[in-house]
């Protein structure tokens, strides 16, 4: 029976984990490095964006139930301990020392039989390596097979939905062995509606699967985006003509791939299955997801040209920041490649998007008719919801060259054109 759990690592994963862990009763240790935030959460400000996460938060701390630390000794207390550190690639090799810190740090402190849960991210092979880190640091007292129990359960949340998602999308368990997994079964089954089980092998694999197959399946529809452009198709047209195929799903087109996942999953993939024929298919579609800001300032430049201007002397308006629509997030945005090539070529950028005051260098504006105000063109970078019913009549009349480049396909290519819009977009022939 679970009382109380230590989540290490309070970030986008590791506090909605807390706040739920919370919110079905369990006394949480937040244990983090970062004073500040620990000093936060308890003084009751919510360090996270998400106003469900804040709202269970406020229930979480009003109850007693949430306490923050920087003091690993407090995972002693604790009958599990989770585990939401970053883990980085970097130059395109997966870091896992963060994760190996943390986790040697709690096995110091640790009771025997604690149940480790490790919900970062991770190369295969990790979770039975940190069993030899916990053994080691612990001087013998966690020992896999008897007084330790080690499970991965990767996290599957989106940002923006993390609490509803924590609870919906069915949790990978994957213990190290099958009384590990039936201890982190009872563990999530207090926070998940549909936990299953597997090893921590398949674990690991199946969640860098899952964002390695987004990520391919994006890159496969840029490509195709990009070929109906040269060809002088609507490529959205072929794709929901191909789409009617019931075996069919081709993925949507756009301006680039950002966020924290889908950028750096991949490559523990690619570093797991080096050197087998066909390893590269993973590191080709993650250069082209990488290519689609670049491809989306080149049909910019070629739009200005028509107009007679240069990019480097024009004003655009750039309409969101975050890497996707509906969200603040602005790690690994395409709109922020977007805008710093605009920036490198000389043009005077303006950046607007409801969610976040991030600019990338450039000016911000506080509004999208104060964005296109005399502006030679807008670039839609983010899909967010709020683009979808601006008047862009009045819009394009505000601009000083109604050119719309649109990386999302927020409007329909006819819909722009009455509009008084001059319609270029990713995917569409230019
Ligand atoms: N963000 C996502 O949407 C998402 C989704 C699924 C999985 N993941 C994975 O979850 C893991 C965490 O990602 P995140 O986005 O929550 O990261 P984050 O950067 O938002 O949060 C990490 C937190 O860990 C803290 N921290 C760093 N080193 C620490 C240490 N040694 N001890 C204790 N705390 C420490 C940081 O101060 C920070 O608060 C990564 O492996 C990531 O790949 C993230």
């Amino acid at each position: 029976v679970f009382r109380r759990v230590a989540v290490v690592g309070l970030g986008y994963v590791g506090f909605p984990a807390a706040v739920s862990f919370a919110l079905a009763g369990l006394k949480v240790y937040g244990v983090d490095v970062d004073p500040a935030k620990v000093e936060a959460v308890n003084s009751g400000s919510c360090p996270s964006e998400e106003p469900d996460v804040c709202r269970a938060y406020r229930v979480a701390f009003s109850r007693g139930l949430l306490e923050a630390t920087t003091d690993y000794s407090k995972t002693a207390l604790a009958d599990a301990i989770v585990f939401a550190v970053p883990t980085p690639v970097k130059r395109r090799r997966p870091d896992t020392s963060i994760l190996e810190s943390a986790v040697a740090e709690a096995a110091r402190h640790a009771r025997p039989g604690t149940l480790f849960s490790i919900e970062s991210t991770i190369p295969p092979g990790t979770t039975r390596a940190l069993a030899r880190v916990i053994e080691a640091a612990s001087g013998g007292r966690l020992v896999a097979g008897s007084s330790l129990y080690l499970a991965h359960v990767p996290e599957r949340i989106a940002p923006g939905k993390s609490l509803e998602e924590m609870r919906r999308i069915p949790r990978l368990v994957g213990g190290l062995d099958g009384e590990s997994t039936r201890r982190a079964l009872e563990l999530y089954s207090l926070i998940n509606e549909s936990p299953v089980a597997v090893t921590a092998e398949e674990a690991e694999l199946a969640k860098i699967a899952e964002n390695t197959y987004r990520d391919l399946n994006i890159a496969f529809a840029n490509f195709l985006a990009m070929t109906a452009e040269r060809l002088g198709v609507d490529a959205w047209k072929v794709i929901r003509a191909a789409n009617t195929h019931p075996r069919v799903n081709i993925h949507l087109p756009g301006a680039g791939v950002g966020g924290p996942c889908l950028t750096k999953d991949p490559y523990m993939l690619a570093a797991a299955g080096n050197s087998l024929p066909g390893a590269e298919i993973v590191t080709v579609a993650r250069a082209v997801n990488d290519h689609m800001p670049a491809h989306t300032v080149e049909i910019l430049a070629h739009a200005l040209a028509r107009e007679g201007i240069r990019l480097g002397e024009a004003t655009v308006a750039v309409l969101g920041a975050a890497y996707k629509g509906g969200i603040g997030d602005t790690r690994e945005s395409p709109s922020a490649k977007i805008v710093e090539r605009l920036l490198g070529q000389g043009a005077a950028v303006r950046v607007h998007d409801p969610y976040t005051g991030e600019s990338f260098g450039a000016s911000r504006a506080p509004s999208v008719e104060d964005a296109v105000r005399g502006a030679n063109a807008v670039v839609i970078a983010t899909d967010h919801p709020e683009y979808k019913s601006l008047n862009w009549a009045e819009l394009a009349r505000l601009m000083a060259t109604p050119i719309i480049v649109d990386g999302r396909r927020v409007l329909e290519p006819e819909q722009a054109e009455e509009a008084g819009l001059k319609y270029y977009g990713v995917g569409y022939p230019w």
